[in-house]
C-alpha cells in the first residue's frame, strides 16, 4: 500500500519538504508520497490528536503548529520536550503518535558535511537571534558540549529566556556588545533573519574573530548572505543554510519510508533552481 507522508502547517503552499522528499522518493523507488497537508490553527489540536484517521503514516510539522503536536504526542524525543515543539511526526507500530524535533540535528549535520571535525577543540560559540531556530541551535550547540554558548538578541529578554531554559553553559550578550567575545568565538552562527533576501543586512563587525572560526547562516535565500561574504571574503570557513534545510528532513524520511537518504549536491542544486 502506498505510504503517505506531508507537511502540515498554515500555510504550507510555500514549503519546499514536498521537493525533497519527492527527490528522495523517486530516487529510492519507494511506492509512497509527500504532501501538502493545510492545517489551520483552529483543527490543529483535533487533528494531530486523532492523526491516525488522516491515513497519513507520519508527517512533518511547521509553522504555526510545532507545539499543539507536540502536545498531542504520546511520545517525544530529547529535542522535542527540551523545546516543547516538533517538526517530525509517526505512527509507531502500536499506533502511538510520536515527535521529534530534528532542527538541531539538521543544523548540526550541515556543519558535520560541510566542515567535518567542526566540533574538535570547538571553543565558545555565539549564536545571534533567540527565536524558534536558535532555539533548536542553541541546544544541540549544548548537547554537542560546545561551551560557552554566548546568545545576543535584538530584543534581550529573549535570549535571557532562552538561556535559562536550557540545562549547560549558556550566557546572554546585549546585541550591541558581540564585539567583547568575538576574539575567543570559534563559532559564529546568524539564526536572526537578517540577510534575507528583502531584509537588511546584519551589521557585525567582524574584525575581533579569528580566522580560523567556522561561520554559519541559517538563512538560504540567499545562499551567500552579506554575513557570510564579509566571512569568506577575510578568510573563515563559512556553511550556508541550505543543508539546514535539507539534513532536518533527513529522520522523517527514513521513519515514514525505512531508507536514510543521502543530502547530495544534485538535492542541493534541485531546491537552489527552486528558491
Ligand atoms: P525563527 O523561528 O526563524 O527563529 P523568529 O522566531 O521570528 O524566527 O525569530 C527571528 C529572529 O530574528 C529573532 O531573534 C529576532 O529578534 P527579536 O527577538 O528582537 O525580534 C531577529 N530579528 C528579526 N529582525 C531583526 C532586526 N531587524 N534586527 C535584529 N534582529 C532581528
Amino acid at each position: 500500500m502506498t505510504r503517505r507522508a506531508a507537511i502540515t502547517g498554515y500555510p504550507v503552499t510555500h514549503s519546499r519538504s514536498p521537493l525533497v522528499h519527492g527527490y528522495w522518493l523517486k530516487l529510492h523507488g519507494i511506492d509512497g508520497t509527500y504532501e501538502r497537508v493545510g492545517v489551520p490553527p483552529e483543527s490543529a489540536e483535533a487533528f494531530y490528536r486523532d492523526f491516525a484517521s488522516s491515513g497519513l503514516v507520519g508527517c512533518n510539522v511547521t509553522v504555526p503548529n510545532k507545539e499543539v503536536a507536540a502536545q498531542a504526542c504520546d511520545d517525544l524525543d530529547e529535542a522535542a520536550k527540551a523545546m516543547g515543539a516538533a517538526n517530525t511526526l509517526w505512527l509507531d507500530e502500536a499506533g502511538r503518535l510520536c515527535g521529534a524535533n530534528t532542527d538541531g540535528i539538521g543544523f548540526l549535520g550541515n556543519l558535520d558535511q560541510m566542515a567535518p571535525g567542526w566540533d574538535e577543540n570547538c571553543g565558545a560559540a555565539l549564536v545571534l537571534g533567540a527565536g524558534g531556530a536558535a532555539r533548536a541551535i542553541v541546544w544541540a550547540l549544548l548537547s554537542r558540549g560546545i561551551a560557552p554558548v554566548y546568545i545576543a538578541n535584538r530584543t534581550e529578554q529573549k535570549a535571557k529566556d532562552l538561556a535559562a531554559h536550557f540545562e549547560g553553559d549558556s550566557k546572554v550578550l546585549s546585541w550591541d556588545n558581540t564585539g567583547t567575545v568575538l576574539e575567543n568565538v570559534s563559532l559564529l552562527v546568524n539564526t536572526t533573519s537578517l540577510g534575507m533576501e528583502g531584509q537588511p543586512p546584519l551589521e557585525i563587525d567582524l574584525s575581533p574573530l579569528p580566522t580560523d572560526a567556522l561561520v554559519t547562516d541559517i538563512v538560504y535565500a540567499p545562499l551567500e548572505t552579506p554575513l557570510l561574504a564579509a566571512a569568506r571574503a577575510r578568510g573563515n570557513k563559512v556553511v550556508d543554510g541550505l543543508g539546514m534545510l535539507l539534513h532536518q528532513a533527513v529522520p522523517g524520511f527514513e521513519r515514514w519510508f525505512g531508507v536514510k537518504p543521502q543530502v547530495t549536491d544534485e538535492l542541493r542544486r534541485l531546491v537552489l533552481a527552486d528558491l
